[in-house]
This record gives structure tokens, sequence and C-alpha cells, in this order.
């Protein structure tokens, strides 16, 4: 529970019969409101009423301004997603590739609907866009798009389809070898264990998360780091995304 005194200018959190008090001012609390903030925001679904250059895009701004600046840093060659949806997230990289002069993107999903496929191949950033349609854990889509990256030097690929923890974990071990070294392996929407109690929440999510997929899959492969990337401006004392990618950032270290 929290409690807000902006009178007082404290915040005072109630955990497990323990109670708390911070500065409503401080970093602790601004955390405290964050996770509150993400998970009214989730159920609400604030992440469902964004769009990038006409496209809907199902992500929360913050990972997609540190996506950014992953993808700055890195100038990947190729950048992979299994989950295209409505395709915004794939024409948000496919811009970025243009802006940097670098870069191409593949685009997996189980279905791609007509209506969100004549729109991703009628937009004007589509020449760097490739689909696929299957399964991401089916093994010809596996092998397509492997094929299709061929011997790129700088790959990410994120993981935003099916979120259970079982089929992240496949997705795991069907694409980290994609990855160079430097580079990540993202394994989004984490925020599932956090919401779980929430309305539109499951209870079962607790454990059956991407966040629990990505941390086992980091126990069995030590060239894996779990890792969120610097960031590359601060001018405050902060130092943790507010994120809807808790235990996302899969940083391949060796
Ligand atoms: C959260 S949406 C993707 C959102 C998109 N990346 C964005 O940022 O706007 C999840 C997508 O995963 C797809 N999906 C579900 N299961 C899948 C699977 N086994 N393989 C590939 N895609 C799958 C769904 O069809 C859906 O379009």
């Amino acid at each position: 529970m929290l409690k807000v005194d902006e009178k007082a200018q404290t915040l005072t959190v109630v955990e497990n019969g323990e109670e708390r008090t911070f500065s409503l001012y401080s970093d602790e609390a601004f955390s405290k409101i964050a996770d509150l903030y993400l998970k009214v925001g989730w159920v609400q679904k604030y992440t469902y009423t964004f769009s990038w250059m006409g496209r809907p895009v199902i992500q929360l701004p913050d990972d997609m301004i540190r996506l950014q600046e992953v993808f700055y840093d890195l100038k990947p060659d190729v950048i992979v997603e299994t989950g295209v949806a409505h395709g915004g997230s794939l024409i948000y990289y496919a811009s970025l590739c243009k802006a940097m002069g670098k870069g191409r993107v593949i685009g997996i999903d189980i279905e791609i609907r007509p209506h969100n496929r004549k729109a991703i191949e009628e937009h004007e950033l589509f020449e760097y866009i490739e689909l696929f349609e299957g399964s991401s854990t089916d093994p010809d889509t596996v092998a397509a798009v492997k094929n299709s990256v061929g011997d790129a030097k700088t790959v990410v690929v994120l993981l935003d389809s099916n979120h259970t923890y079982a089929h992240v974990t496949d997705e795991l071990n069907a694409y980290h070898d994609l990855v160079t070294i430097g580079s990540y392996i993202v394994s989004t929407d984490g925020v599932m264990r956090d919401v779980a109690d929430a309305p539109r929440g499951q209870a079962d999510w607790v454990t059956d998360n991407p966040a629990n997929a990505a941390e086992d899959f980091v126990k069995q492969h030590s060239e894996f780091v779990i890792q969120q990337p610097p960031w590359r401006f601060n001018e405050s004392t902060l130092s943790d995304n507010v994120t809807h990618w808790p235990s996302a950032w899969l940083k391949r270290q060796k």
C-alpha cells in the first residue's frame, strides 16, 4: 500500500506488515510511484494508445526510447522481432534504420492479418522490412529467418509474441545464437509478473512470464547476462528504467 502526503512531502509504503516512509521527492518514492503508474497504466491499456508513423505500436514509450538508445549505439545490421501485430514497432525500427543510414528489420508473426499486412506493405518504410508468417518457434520459420539474417555482423533480437514462460524459453533457445557479442536479445513484457494480481491479470503470471524465462535462460547460458543498457545521458540521480521489460535485456558478453 502507498500513502502519499503531499503537504508533509512524504510517501509511506506498507509492505508485508512493515511501514517505511520516504521523502516524496526522492528516488525511492519515484520508483514506488512509477511501479504503481505502470500497474494502473497496464490495466487501463495505456500502451494501446500510441502509433508510430501511422501504425499502432503496443509499447511503453519509455521502452521505445531506451531501445533507440541501444540501436544508435550498436548500429545493428539486422533487427529481428517476433510479434508484429499492427506493425508499429517494425515501422519504428525501420525509421531508425533509415535515419541511421544502416540496418534492416525482420518481423515474424503467427498471423499477419490482411489489413495489417496491406498497411505495412504499403508503408513508405516497407523497403526496410521483411515479414515472415508462422509461429516464431516453428523450425521452418526459424530456419527462414536465420537464412535471411545470413552472416550479418550485428544483430538485435526482440521477443514480443506469445509471452508464456514456455514460449519465450523456446524463442530464447531458437534465436539466441543470432545475437552477436555486445548485442542483446530482449525478452519483453515481463511486467506480467507485476500485474498478476491486478484486474486483467492472472495469478499464474507470477511465474509464467518472460522475465522468469530470461532469468532461467541465463543460468544455463553464461554467454548472456541480464543487464539494463547504460543510459547515455543522465543528469538525475535515478538509475533504473521505468519499463514494461524487467529482466528483459540479455546482453551477449562472449
Ligand atoms: C504484443 S503483440 C506484438 C506487438 C508489436 N511488437 C508492437 O510493438 O506493436 C503480439 C503478437 O504476437 C503474435 N504471436 C502470438 N503467438 C505467436 C507465435 N507463436 N509466433 C509468432 N507470433 C505470435 C500475435 O499474433 C500478436 O500479433
